[in-house]
């Protein structure tokens, strides 16, 4: 049979240089484990826009089609600010999720007890914590019509934008929340705000249906988004599956991954329907942006780009225990002590390069065998 492909889409910023590591990643797991993938790399976001004037190519979209996977790194950056909106770096992104359909974003959060000590919340708070947002990703604000910038005719403008849900949106993904929570601590807790939108009526009556009619035996809550970001920061373990649309996912996602210390490590997944072959569209990345501030520093922390790919293992390739071995990995060289700039602070130390963090991962993969 042939290799599984990996399309791979670096992108912009700090993404190239934990792609980077990545790759050995995955040339490791080819030599060492049999798991060999037929590798292509290709442009998105500023980079595509500066070689070919869009940020993404009707041909590196064929490709990541037609890829079992797709690994992103990030996408964006000061060069490309005043771009026209159309061909901004994040469009290139945004065109991947709308025609792969990748309706539901997998951004699990989770704190690894060697860095309780960095979140800016108490640590009895946050050790141990381990829980799964799940974000619509397909529609929403961000792609509802109408929108734009018009002249209101006196002088003014107005900018629209709209929220809008269908059924099925909501149902497909609140399936993907109930599916993960049974495999979970069976507990999903939804979040809209259905006390001003009808979106959000909406969302809560479908999600109910889908619990009554499909998920009765799994535990459901509701709550209004605003106390949803409240309680994450008050008392996030009371939290399994937090199933949210896809603005309220943008911001929950940022504020919970920040409560595990570093936006450095966390990664995620993107899948649609399984296809004829039983795998979905699927597109992993890291939940942080391109970083330009600290790009081609060596400072770029590379785990939440390599704990994507361990995504990747276990939703498309079905290696969950390939994919438990590199997340015990990364684990084992953070108990080792091995930190990039962005996990230091508290324990002082010498902080390690990108290139180090990459090396300690291998090491610690080469231990495991
Ligand atoms: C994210 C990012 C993107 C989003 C940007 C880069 C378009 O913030 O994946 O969370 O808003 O969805
Ligand atoms: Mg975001």
């Amino acid at each position: 049979m042939a290799d599984p492909t990996l399309l791979i889409l670096p992108g912009d910023g700090i993404g190239p240089e934990v792609m980077e590591q990545v790759v050995r990643i995955i040339d490791w797991f080819g030599e060492k484990r049999d798991l060999k993938f037929d590798v292509k790399i290709d442009l998105v976001g500023g980079a595509a826009y500066d070689a070919h004037g869009t940020p993404l190519t009707d041909e590196t979209m064929d490709r990541a089609m037609k890829a079992d996977a797709v690994l992103l790194g990030a996408v964006g950056g000061p060069a490309y600010d005043d771009l026209d909106f159309s061909v901004k770096p994040e469009r290139g992104l945004l065109r991947l999720r709308k025609e792969m359909d990748l309706f539901s974003n997998l951004r699990p959060a989770q704190c690894f007890d060697a860095l309780a000590d960095f979140s800016s919340l108490k640590k009895d708070i946050v050790a141990g914590l381990d829980i799964m947002i799940v974000r619509e990703l397909t529609s929403g604000v961000y792609f509802g019509e109408p929108r734009g910038i018009q002249d209101d005719n006196e002088g003014g403008r107005i900018g629209v934008n709209t929220q809008r849900y269908t059924t099925n949106e909501i149902r497909r993904v609140a399936r993907s929340a109930f599916e993960l929570a049974r495999r979970r601590n069976n507990k999903v807790c939804s979040m809209e705000k259905a006390n001003v939108m009808e979106s959000g009526i909406l969302w809560r009556e479908e999600v109910t249906w889908v619990h009554e009619n499909e998920y009765p035996d799994v535990e459901l809550s509701h709550m209004y988004a605003d106390n949803g970001a409240m309680q994450l920061v008050r008392a996030p373990k009371q939290f399994d599956v937090i199933v949210t649309d896809n603005l309220f996912g943008d911001i929950l996602s940022d504020c919970a991954a920040m409560l595990t210390g570093s936006l450095g490590m966390l990664p995620s997944a993107s899948l649609g329907a399984p296809g004829e072959n039983g795998r979905p569209n699927a597109m992993y990345e890291p939940v942080h942006g391109s970083a330009p501030d600290i790009t081609g520093q060596g400072k770029a922390n590379p785990i939440a780009c390599v704990l994507s790919f361990a995504m990747a293992l276990r939703y498309s390739f079905d290696q969950g225990d390939e994919a438990t071995r590199l997340e015990k990995a990364v684990e084992k060289v953070l108990e080792n002590g091995a930190r990039t700039p962005d996990l230091m602070g508290l324990d002082g130390g010498t902080p390690i390069t990108t290139v180090q963090m990459g090396d300690a991962i291998l090491g610690a993969l080469n231990a495991s065998l």
